[in-house]
């Protein structure tokens, strides 16, 4: 089945041993729906590369970085912008430069920053992480927003920072917009607290709700933006805010090893990423959106449809269907990537330039066959110990 669908047997060799097959994965024409990390440069992003100028940006030196830099600082509306290795260093650096060490951050309990940056901010600059309850929505209550800064008493750790994730990658993509945003920024500056936004997917946002990136970070001190993403850059994030706090980010980065010399190279592929795959990210949206209701149409799958509103979802399968854990096997012998979600049964996929409307189409074919079917635990086509069936590409846990 999978070879027939991908038509690309004959590129893998039946001689390559065993151990080396799953190198051979590189060849297979696979839909990766793992996530928007695994995006790669296009042919323009490339060449684009190769012609860019380049300088030691440590020393100030690299214009092509600095084209980046004041891109993202007009896009976003701030003062001044800086090109960060990834978007775990954009949040790290931000957070720092408004703290000191014993300082409080707040942010949701499903943020990036809380679970999946290695408790970074504490451990690397000793900023004290407190977590309240993300609503369904991806944004936080405003009412406990109100009285979450702790008195200036010396048993208490003194509260800095609010952080917001838009959109909000665990709670499936959804977009916070810029009402919300606005009353948390009103909120933090009635108590002295910065606004941080992890903007991420802050592009996805915007083009969701149809308003600029400026408009969605207008109260936020600062936002660390990703270019890797969805965006289809091989690397990169740019941070930006007022002159002073990229001046504080600018020192941190060199702390930590962030200061790249001939980055003019990344850079030049953000700018093309910006310019070239933004309205991309229109389709992407479709591209989810057409999962969604067909999932939902299929016998055995749970989503809420109304709820996809970028390029992530979520989704169940019903008692007595195949496990999660399978379907994700069966799909890979497919040729189709998907992982695990966040709890229990939930799947997420993750829609991104390298998939297209027909793929949509084979991925919901491939489900509605497999939840027909009965798991078979051995042999036959379906056998994933085949190893000339499978991509050999590890069920991911871990979503980024
Ligand atoms: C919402 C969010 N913030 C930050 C990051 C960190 O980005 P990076 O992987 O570039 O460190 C991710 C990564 O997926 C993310 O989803």
């Amino acid at each position: 089945m999978f070879r027939k669908s991908c038509g690309i047997s004959s590129h893998i060799p039946r001689w390559l041993p065993s151990i080396w097959r799953p190198f051979s994965s590189t060849l297979r024409d696979v839909i990766d729906l793992r996530s928007d990390t695994v995006t790669k440069p296009s042919e323009s992003m490339r060449a684009a590369i190769a012609r860019s100028e380049v300088g030691d940006d440590v020393k100030d030196e690299d214009t092509t970085v600095k084209r980046l830099e004041n891109h993202v600082a007009g896009l976003l509306g701030k003062e001044a912008a800086l090109f960060v290795p990834t978007g775990t260093m954009g949040n790290l650096l931000c957070l720092a430069a408004h703290c000191q060490r014993g300082d409080e951050v707040i942010c949701g309990d499903a943020s990036h920053i809380y679970n999946w940056e290695a408790g970074g901010a504490s451990v690397l600059m000793g900023i004290v992480l407190r977590s309240i309850p993300n609503q369904a929505d991806g944004t936080l209550d405003l009412n406990q927003i109100k009285g979450v800064a702790w008195p200036d008493d010396f048993h208490c750790a003194r509260t800095k920072v609010v952080a917001l994730e838009n959109s909000h990658n665990q709670m499936g993509g959804r977009s916070l917009t810029a009402d919300y945003v606005d009353a948390v920024g009103a909120i933090c500056g009635a108590q002295g607290l910065q606004l941080h936004i992890d903007g991420a997917r802050l592009l996805n946002a915007a083009v969701q709700q149809a308003v600029s990136p400026s408009k969605l970070v207008q109260s936020a001190a600062s936002v660390s933006l990703c270019l890797s993403k969805g965006l289809g850059a091989p690397v990169g994030s740019v941070v930006a805010g007022t002159e002073e706090h990229i001046h504080r980010v600018r020192r941190l980065r060199k702390m930590v090893g962030g200061g790249m010399r001939q980055a003019g190279v990344l850079a030049e592929a953000g700018l093309i990423a910006l310019e070239e795959n933004t309205p991309q990210l229109a389709q992407d949206h479709l591209n989810a959106a057409k999962l969604a209701s067909g999932l939902a149409s299929i016998s055995g799958v749970h989503i809420d449809p109304s709820v996809v509103e970028t390029n992530i979802l979520h989704f169940t399968l019903a008692e007595g269907k195949c496990s999660a854990e399978e379907l994700i096997r069966r799909l890979e012998l497919r040729g189709v990537l998907i992982s695990e979600g966040y709890s229990g049964r939930e799947l997420r996929a993750v829609t991104h330039l390298g998939v297209t409307s027909g793929d949509i189409d084979k991925v919901l074919d491939y489900v509605h066959e497999i939840l027909l079917e009965q798991p078979r635990a051995t042999g036959g086509e379906d056998n994933p110990s085949d190893p000339q069936q499978s991509t050999g590409t590890a069920v991911v846990r871990v979503q980024v």
